[in-house]
C-alpha cells in the first residue's frame, strides 16, 4: 500500500488581484521505505509539495492520501496530532534550539509528547545520537557543532519518535558538498537499517544522484518521475 497519495493537487496563492499557481494538478504516490527527491529549480513548487505532504499547509483542491486516510479535509488540530505522531522535519538551516544542548535538543520532541519516563527518554535519545555518530558531542550547543553536525542531531531529533515519514526541505543547501554527501549517506544508511521513508528537495545535481526516485518539477508540475534500478 502506498504511504502517501496526491490525487490532482493544486495550490493557489493569491496576490492582490492576482492568482499564480504554485503548484497544478500534481499527482503521484509513494510507497513505505522510499528514498525520494523533490527537485527542479527555485520557485517550481518543491517547498509546496513538502508542506503539504507534512500538513503544513493545505492544497487549494486536490485529494492527499496519508495511510489511506484523507487528509485534505481535516482540521488544524487533527493535523497537528498527524504531523505528532508520523512525521519528521528536517530544516534547511537546521532548526535547533540553540541554548539545548544536542541532547536536549532531540529530547525536546519527546518531552512535548510526554507520557515517557526521564529514563526512558535518555535510552531513546541517546540510542539515535548514536545511530547518526553525535554521541560523544552530547553536550555541545549548536554553537559548538559544525553545519554537518548540527545536521545529525536535526535528524537524529527527526527520527526520535518514529515516525514513518521524514521530510526535508534542501537538508545540504547550508552545507558544503563534503559534508552534504555525509549528510545524504546518512539519510541512505538510516532509511535502508530503519526502513523510514524519506523524501527530500533540493535543486542540487549531487544531491538528486542519491536518490533512488526522482520526481522533477517544472512550473508547479510533475515534468518526469523516474526510479533507479
Ligand atoms: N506565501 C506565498 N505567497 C505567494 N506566492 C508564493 C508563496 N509561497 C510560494 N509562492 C510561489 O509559489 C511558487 C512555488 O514556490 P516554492 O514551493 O517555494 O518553490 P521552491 O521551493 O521550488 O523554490 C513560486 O512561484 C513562489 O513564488
Ligand atoms: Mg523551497
Amino acid at each position: 500500500m502506498s504511504l502517501l497519495q496526491f490525487e490532482n493537487i493544486s495550490r493557489i496563492y493569491h496576490t492582490g488581484a492576482l492568482e499564480s499557481y504554485a503548484l497544478r494538478s500534481v499527482s503521484f504516490e509513494i510507497d513505505k521505505g522510499e528514498f525520494v527527491s523533490i527537485a527542479g529549480p527555485s520557485g517550481s513548487g518543491k517547498t509546496t509539495i513538502l508542506n503539504i505532504t507534512g500538513c503544513l499547509d493545505k492544497a487549494t483542491s486536490g485529494n492527499y492520501f496519508l495511510d489511506g486516510e484523507d487528509i485534505s479535509e481535516k482540521s488544524s488540530n487533527s493535523l497537528a496530532l498527524i504531523r505528532r505522531d508520523k512525521i519528521g522535519f528536517i530544516f534547511q538551516t537546521f532548526n535547533l534550539i540553540p541554548i539545548l544542548t544536542a541532547f536536549e535538543n532531540v529530547e525536546f520532541p519527546l518531552i512535548l509528547n510526554g507520557g515517557i519516563s526521564q529514563g526512558e527518554r535518555a535510552r531513546k535519545v541517546e540510542n539515535i545520537l548514536d545511530e547518526v555518530g553525535l554521541l560523544e558531542l552530547k553536550g555541545r550547543k549548536p554553537s559548538e557543532l559544525s553545519g554537518g553536525q548540527q545536521q545529525r542531531v536535526s535528524i537524529a531529533r527527526a527520527l526520535v519518535k518514529g515516525p514513518e515519514l521524514v521530510l526535508a526541505d534542501e537538508p545540504t543547501a547550508n552545507l558544503d558538498s563534503a559534508s552534504g554527501k555525509d549528510i545524504l549517506d546518512l539519510m541512505l544508511e538510516l532509511n535502508n537499517k530503519l526502513g523510514v521513508t524519506f523524501v527530500f528537495s533540493t535543486h542540487d545535481r549531487m544531491v538528486m544522484d542519491y536518490a533512488r526516485r526522482l520526481i522533477m518539477l517544472k512550473d508547479g508540475e510533475v515534468e518526469s518521475d523516474k526510479k533507479r534500478g
